[in-house]
């Protein structure tokens, strides 16, 4: 909504995870425990009520519905006068933004209600399919008609000539919304209904919560088993009086795994053992993993397994779907790959979550198996990598993706304020219970060829670091733009490539959207064209987070032209590396010619001369040692020397 929304939050790499937590209120109780209250006999106070989006849309619908909403004297209690399925105000336009737990109950209650009614959501909402529901109603006689494309939101509900039936069929393989709209609303209409689910009832715990919510407003429904549900005639909805919101059990899934992943143990407080949400079950998936898991009455602990290994999983989730996109993050870290089994209701919520979820662990570094209804996530073979990743208006894609940081790599959320759909002040409470991890990071600077390729390399094996070779990322661009015909100079079109640069590093290959780039990007066209595209301001500012998020865990030697004075300015040691413009040649030489690209030794010279004055002149970031660098000739040093001198530096720095 709010044009002054971030554009993105940058976690920092963490060590570990620790902590307490107390959950904020379910959406789904909330929103339900509201519009029941509201179509109630008297007045409830409803405590611990969850502030958030979805929440505000339903508390303004009820509002303009003409129902008395209070807040409670200075608690965080609400009070709703209950109308008793009536609402007062028989014309009204709803807004229900994104939320399918205000869009698709208020939709059956309003078509049931004998007034006009318009209810629309964002652009997401008008994708998410409401059909069903609506035939449901239709097979009652209410008057609900799409204004937009058929068979989703926007609607216009008119008046009907409703006929009440004694069976009600809906199908329960879309959203079990639908089922739970008919549950909750059906009542209204004072006859005994039977409602038959069509199809498998998928998301199954949460008309558990409908069933549970209903009873403790008056209504008991009776069942067979999964199918049939039986809605007594004449029964009424009446106010339990106080009433209490649990925590979130779909939020509490980021801390439980928080704690898995990053050691624990962390608590969550507002569920545990009596809590009525199916997604408490995330724990047992958790457990499944290895994670050791404690229940309180009000609680769950999870710590990470005594090995410290979690374990691959293959799992049907369809139980847990909202709670399950956490297990997709949470697979990052496990020994083997895990498949994610009947999760096909993913595709039609805030956005289509497997074709996001599979993009954004892309570039982590997952290996990625996307089906139908399916997700098989494989670990990143040469650990995680941190990444800028997309949420999609999507809160638990926001609050999923932040567990990556506990690989010790830093993440780049973008639109965190998304989150707020169903829990504000989440970033706030991760960073309570992580601890950040100060990577250290080796930074080797130095004109082209002194060797910087080859000790950084040395340096980083002889340490288990991870490596960044900057200058690649350069040739990347360079060799991109060659390729698509845009021209050195035009900032724009090359910084929109940076920004897009779709590159893996992995197993000693370099692969620019997916095609193995290796060797073409040491061509000397390229490292002529790739010195001219680092010019370019626009160009290094893209490419500068993208630098910083090689830091991880446990440790980063990164090598380039600016890493000690621009990208990692806090780095532990700074080295800038030198070496004659003779001696440098020669080593280059003797590289391009090992990989059988033809040069003469003297055009290089005049290459890597014209290159060093171009890296050292320009205005953006120029080739200089940083102030606090330590200065290495090589000249007359072997690589496996000067490495050498590297580590020693960096443990003295250490000690
Ligand atoms: O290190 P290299 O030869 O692969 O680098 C290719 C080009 O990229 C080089 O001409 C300068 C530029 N570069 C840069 O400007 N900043 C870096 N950190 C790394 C490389």
């Amino acid at each position: 909504m709010s044009t002054e929304r971030p554009p993105y939050l940058d976690l920092a790499p963490l060590a570990m995870a620790r902590g307490q937590v107390r959950l904020p209120g379910s959406k789904s109780i909330s929103n339900r425990m509201l519009l029941l209250a509201a179509l109630a006999e008297g007045v409830t106070e409803i405590r611990d009520l969850l502030a958030s989006d979805d929440t505000e849309r339903m508390l303004e619908a009820l509002r303009a519905l003409g129902v008395t909403v209070t807040e409670a004297r200075g608690t965080n209690a609400i009070e709703v006068v209950g109308c008793g399925g009536r609402f007062p105000v028989q014309a009204a336009d709803l807004f229900l933004g994104n939320a399918g737990t205000a869009i698709r109950p208020l939709t059956a209650a309003l078509a049931l209600a004998g007034g006009r009614y318009r209810l629309s959501g964002v652009a997401r909402m008008h994708e998410r399919p409401i059909g069903d529901l609506v035939d449901a109603l239709r097979g009652l006689g209410a008057d609900v008609r799409y204004t937009g494309k058929d068979g989703f939101p926007p609607l216009e509900i008119f008046p009907g000539k409703l006929r009440p039936q004694s069976l009600v069929r809906v199908r329960g393989d879309v959203s079990s919304q639908f089922l739970t709209a008919l549950l909750m609303t059906l009542p209204l209409t004072g006859c005994a209904t039977v409602i038959e689910v069509e199809g498998e009832l998928i998301s199954r715990p949460y008309v558990e919560i409908t069933l549970n919510l209903m009873a403790r407003f008056g209504i008991e429904v009776g069942r067979d088993g999964d199918s049939r549900f039986v809605l007594p005639g004449g029964a009424r909805y009446r106010g339990p009086g106080v009433v209490h919101v649990e925590g979130d059990a779909s939020g509490a899934s980021y801390f439980l795994a928080a704690g898995a992943i990053g050691g624990g143990p962390v608590r969550v407080e507002g569920v545990g053992r009596d809590s009525i949400q199916g997604d408490v079950r995330f724990a047992d998936a958790l457990a499944v993993m290895g994670a050791r898991i404690t229940w309180g009455d009000n609680w769950i602990e999870a710590q990470a397994p005594a090995d410290g290994r979690l374990r691959a999983f293959d799992l049907d989730l369809n139980h847990i779907p909202d709670a399950a996109m956490t297990l997709a993050v949470a697979a990052l870290f496990a020994d083997g790959p895990s498949r994610l089994r009947n999760v096909a209701s993913w595709r039609v919520k805030e956005t289509d979550r497997l074709a996001a979820m599979a993009t954004e662990l892309r570039k982590v570094g997952a290996g990625i198996e996307e089906g139908a209804d399916f997700l098989v996530v494989t670990p990143p073979a040469g650990g995680v990598q941190g990444a800028a990743v997309h949420t999609y208006d999507d809160h638990r894609m926001a609050m999923c993706l932040s567990l990556v940081a506990l690989a010790g790599v830093p993440m780049r959320i973008g639109d965190p304020a998304c989150v707020a759909k169903t829990f504000p002040d989440f970033f706030a409470r991760f960073a309570s219970v992580t601890i950040p991890d100060a990577i250290p990071v080796i930074a080797i600077d130095g004109p082209a060829a002194s060797g910087k390729g080859t000790v950084a390399d040395l340096v980083a094996r002889q340490l288990g670091f991870r490596l960044l070779d900057s200058g690649a990322l350069y040739r990347l661009v360079a060799l991109d733009a060659l390729e698509r015909g845009i021209a050195l100079t035009d900032e724009p079109g090359v910084t929109a490539l940076a920004t897009n640069l779709g590159v893996t590093f992995s197993a000693g290959q370099t692969l620019l959207a997916g095609r193995d780039v290796t060797d073409a990007i040491r061509e000397n066209r390229v490292s002529d064209a790739s010195s001219k595209v680092a010019a370019l301001p626009a160009v290094r500012a893209a490419l500068l987070w993208r630098q910083q998020a090689f830091a991880g865990h446990p440790g980063l030697v990164a090598e380039g032209r600016d890493m000690g004075t621009e990208v990692f300015p806090a780095a532990r040691l700074k080295v800038y590396l030198t070496a004659s413009a003779e001696t440098r040649a020669s080593r280059r030489y003797k590289q391009l010619i090992a990989k059988g690209l033809g040069v003469t030794l003297p055009s290089l010279l005049h290459d890597i001369a014209e290159r060093d004055a171009r890296d050292g002149s320009r205005q953006a970031a120029p080739l200089r040692a940083a102030d606090d660098a330590r200065e290495l000739d090589t000249t007359s040093m072997t690589a496996e020397a000067a490495a050498a001198q590297v580590v020693s530096w960096y443990h003295q720095q250490h000690s």
